[in-house]
């Protein structure tokens, strides 16, 4: 199903398309500040490597038990409209010290029926575009979308020395999952030409 609203930023965009049920939404003021500390603490004393290639270090496969699931599965339900199973926990912290950050469109290409894109701390502004809609996150809130049927992209942005961002991603599938590994597709894919256009108008 197709759906249609106007972009909330600039009336003459282009009018933001779907290709699912599911309207990427914003929350704000998630957890409260313990559970933020906890959340932080974690991260913290996560192993880590490092994506070079997107500017980035993460924390794969963190443990679940450490996180208010009972919040988080309340807030994909209501996302979503059905339930769904969280599959996966990931931290980043978009740094320059990792690379040169950057997040071009993509589908995820994975398992995943929606994300809870959280962002955990940051000293600076880096929106993220969810098709040709551009959202703007302070700590403590999240976009959710469909990350297999929904483009996502970051603006290009040159980071400054000490700046960060540090995101924790909330993956849930169906049950049982759905393979979008077909989604993996290259950044000058024509599915990505509007977006593109978008991010370059920008530069
Ligand atoms: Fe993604």
């Amino acid at each position: 199903m197709r759906g249609d609203i106007k972009h909330p930023h600039n009336p003459s965009w282009p009018k933001v398309r779907y290709t699912n049920h599911m309207k990427p939404t914003k929350i704000s003021n998630i957890f409260s500040q313990e559970e933020l500390d906890n959340l932080l603490l974690t991260t913290e004393q996560s192993e880590k490597t490092i994506d070079d290639f997107l500017g980035r270090q993460r924390s794969l496969f963190l443990d679940s038990s450490k996180y208010p699931l009972d919040k988080l599965e309340s807030i994909s339900y209501q996302a979503y409209g059905s339930s769904l199973v969280l599959n996966d926990i990931t931290y980043v912290e978009y740094n320059g010290k990792f690379g040169t950050p950057m997040l071009p469109p993509h589908f995820d290409g994975d398992f995943s029926e929606l994300i809870i894109n959280f962002q955990l701390s940051t000293n600076t502004v880096w929106q993220i575009g969810v098709d040709l809609e551009l959202f703007t996150l302070e700590d403590n809130s999240a976009v959710l979308f469909h990350p297999n049927e929904t483009a996502h992209w970051r603006p290009h942005k040159t980071f400054n020395d000490g700046e960060y961002v540090k995101m924790i991603f909330f993956r849930y599938t169906a049950n049982p999952p759905k393979d979008y590994s077909h989604m993996r597709l290259s950044i000058d894919d024509p599915q990505f030409k509007d977006i593109n256009q978008l991010r370059d108008s920008f530069k």
